[in-house]
């Protein structure tokens, strides 16, 4: 067991401290991390809201790169020294999905079984609860060996961190759930960090025209930044209408774009890329909806008569043993502006601040360098 310093939400809508935490030695399946650098999410702030679960204590952070330093007797995939970016869901093996060769839906993910615990205060010794399982905005963290995903170690630790969350759900949902590639028009509705990614993998894969919709201009502009074509305003313009005159300039007779991205959560922009989609268009879902919202009222006829597919995406569908080695590769040759989505580098002091910045529409992501 190990003490390190680390940023802890205690109470429900308390503002995080950095305090010390209890790291066990690796057992059976786990490997201790030290950790060079983690983005702020929303989902850590949906975590010290009390948006997610009770579980207090949290232990936040889970967008994160790191080194390897110590691993449980039985742990083969990975040894200490390995650069690596974390995941938060490390699959089975064993159950259907893995067994049917689609792992990247595994049922029954894991964290570490052995819990990190407070080291100060009154309530020392309290178990805590890891964002996601990873718990990254700390000198080190426990996770299960499966977490970790080996890249290439000369990659930038800030840009790299990134693919562990937002920036891999946004790139997942565009070529891994959409399947976009050369020939394909794609609209993005939401350009935050999930949305950005979703046009940055549209680029690398090919897609074109690719079409930006926000009611934010400065993210339309970060939008063109990392490979949008077109953008459009939705706060004055409609955007199913501007969608399918774009798609129509490129494609002669489309009725709109091949797939249409929802990275915001809401059911009216859902609705807009429902009817935003061409004939045998897909809609993914990668926005994650509050449960009081409900589907808009549509026509099944509306449904039906326009067939493809309407898919949600979580994490992107992404294998991360396939998908981040692959992408830190392609960030390495200048393919993949990864950089352009670490606004700053901050440190672990920082985590409120960086919060309270989320909604300044300015920054796409702040990583906290450990
Ligand atoms: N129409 C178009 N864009 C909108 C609308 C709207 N009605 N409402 C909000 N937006 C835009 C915002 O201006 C912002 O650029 O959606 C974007 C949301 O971005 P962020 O808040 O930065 O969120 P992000 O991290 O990108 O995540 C997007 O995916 O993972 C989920 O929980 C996450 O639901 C969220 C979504
Ligand atoms: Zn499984
Ligand atoms: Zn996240």
């Amino acid at each position: 067991m190990q003490q390190v310093k680390a940023v802890v939400a205690r109470a429900k809508g308390q503002p995080v401290e950095v305090t010390t935490i209890n790291v066990p030695d690796p057992g059976p399946g786990e490997a201790v991390v030290k950790i060079q650098a983690c983005g702020v999410c929303h989902t850590d702030l949906h975590y010290r809201e009390g948006g997610i679960n009770a579980d207090f204590p949290f232990l936040l952070g889970h967008e994160a790169s790191g080194v390897v330093e110590a691993v449980g007797d039985d742990v083969t995939s990975v040894a200490p020294g390995d650069f690596v970016v974390l995941n938060w869901r490390a699959v089975c093996g064993q159950c259907r999905a893995c067994e049917r060769g689609e792992p990247q839906y595994c049922f029954a993910t894991h964290n570490a079984t052995q819990k990190m615990t407070l080291a100060e205060g009154d309530d020392a010794g309290t178990e805590l609860s890891p964002a996601l399982g990873i718990g990254a905005f700390a000198e080190k963290t426990l996770v299960a060996a499966g977490q970790c995903t080996k890249v290439d170690p000369s990659a930038r630790p800030a840009a790299v961190g990134l693919l562990g969350c937002g920036v891999m759900a946004g790139i997942g949902a565009a070529i891994n759930t959409g399947a976009v590639g050369r020939g394909r028009s794609v609209a993005v509705i939401g350009c935050g960090g999930v949305g950005v990614a979703a046009i940055a993998g549209s680029a690398l894969a090919g897609a074109s025209p690719i079409i930006a919709v926000d009611i934010d201009a400065g993210k339309l502009e970060t939008a063109k930044a990392l490979g949008a074509t077109h953008t459009v305003d939705s706060s004055t313009t409609d955007p199913v209408e501007a969608i399918k005159e774009i798609c129509a300039q490129t494609y002669a007779g489309a009725e709109g774009a091949d797939v249409v991205i929802e990275a915001v959560g809401r059911p009216e922009t859902w609705k807009q890329a429902f009817y935003a989609r061409d004939l045998a268009g897909t809609v993914v879902l990668v926005g994650v909806p509050t449960p009081d919202m409900t589907v808009p009222e549509l026509p099944l006829i509306d449904v039906f008569g326009r067939g493809g597919a309407l898919k949600s995406s979580w994490y992107g569908d992404c294998l991360p043993s396939r998908d981040f080695p692959m992408l830190v590769d392609l960030y390495q040759q200048g393919r993949l502006d990864l950089d352009a989505f670490v606004t700053e580098e901050i440190g672990i002091d920082d985590v409120e601040a960086a919060f309270a910045k989320m909604h300044d529409g300015g920054v796409l992501r702040s990583v906290v360098i450990l």
